[in-house]
């Protein structure tokens, strides 16, 4: 292990962005090939070619240059030693963009190290856009630094969320709150890539984000990038958010308690 943390860091931040380029040159290459398209647990839960082949690329690439180290994929689970730190990858982020066509999908690549996230890449293959984060050393993307908006009311603010594709037994249960946001905000969207959506709240683009049932791998690099770029992040009481994706709020910090103020009521029912 290098003596100085700081470069040991910077030189996973570069592994994790060349990782993600290749990963997402990938998926670039194969959209719209309409290969190998299933469902897994339930039918709109889907998984491509794209995403075994693009989790395939980073977990050799992993082995290879981090031999030992735990990994947690999303197509094929969790392995290794996370007492030497864990790689959190999420291989193709927006499967049901993707599978369609729709041209906004991400890799996302996090690297966690005694229960923190220490660096976090996602990158839009499409856009060739490659946001990234690591602690205390601020967001950017392809090189340029990221802000949070400067948004001072809900009332103003562009919002997003999500609906997860495999939340068959509440699959509606989202509406009440993006209802309340229809009238709270100036306007809502649903993406169809969570790590997307976190991003464009560090670029500014959104001013808040609120999703529930995600995973770790959907979140723990964008949830550093928001940070970084001087964003706030909690469940929908405002409290800590842990990964396990339960509830997450994250917007520009100033319409961070008129959100929690609408959210609240929603915390911890299984949306
Ligand atoms: C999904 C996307 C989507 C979110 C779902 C996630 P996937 O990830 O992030 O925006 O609403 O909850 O599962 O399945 O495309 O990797
Ligand atoms: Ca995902
Ligand atoms: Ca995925």
């Amino acid at each position: 292990m290098l003596e100085n943390p700081d470069l040991d860091n910077a030189a996973r931040l570069t592994f994790a962005e060349v990782t993600a380029r290749l990963a997402g040159a990938l998926l670039k290459a194969k959209l719209g090939t309409h290969v190998g398209v299933r469902s897994k647990d339930v039918r709109r839960n889907l998984v491509t070619e794209a995403d075994t082949e693009s989790e395939a690329l980073i977990q050799q690439a992993i082995t290879r240059a981090y031999p030992g180290e735990a990994i947690l994929g999303e197509e094929s689970g969790a392995s290794g030693d996370a007492a030497r730190g864990r790689w959190i990858v999420d291989p193709l982020d927006g499967t049901v963009n993707y599978a369609h066509g729709y041209r906004l999908f991400c890799v996302s690549i996090a690297w966690e190290r005694a229960g923190a996230v220490r660096l976090g890449v996602v990158y839009d293959p499409m856009a060739d856009e490659c946001f990234r984060a690591a602690t205390g050393r601020g967001a950017d993307c392809n090189g340029r630094a990221l802000r949070v908006s400067d948004c001072a009311a809900l009332l103003d603010a562009l919002v997003v969320t999500g609906f997860p594709a495999h939340r068959v037994a509440r699959p509606l249960a989202n509406l009440a709150p993006f209802q309340d946001f229809l009238s709270l905000a100036q306007a809502v969207r649903r993406d169809g890539s969570a790590a997307l959506d976190l991003c464009y709240v560090a670029a500014g683009r959104f001013d808040g984000f609120w999703e529930s049932g995600l995973h770790a791998w959907d979140i723990a690099a964008g949830k550093l990038i928001v940070e970084e770029a001087g964003g706030s992040v909690t469940d929908y009481r405002g409290d800590i958010a842990t990964l396990d994706g339960a509830e997450l709020l994250a917007t520009n910090g100033s319409i961070h308690g008129e959100m929690v103020n609408a959210l609240r009521r929603y915390a911890q029912k299984e949306i």
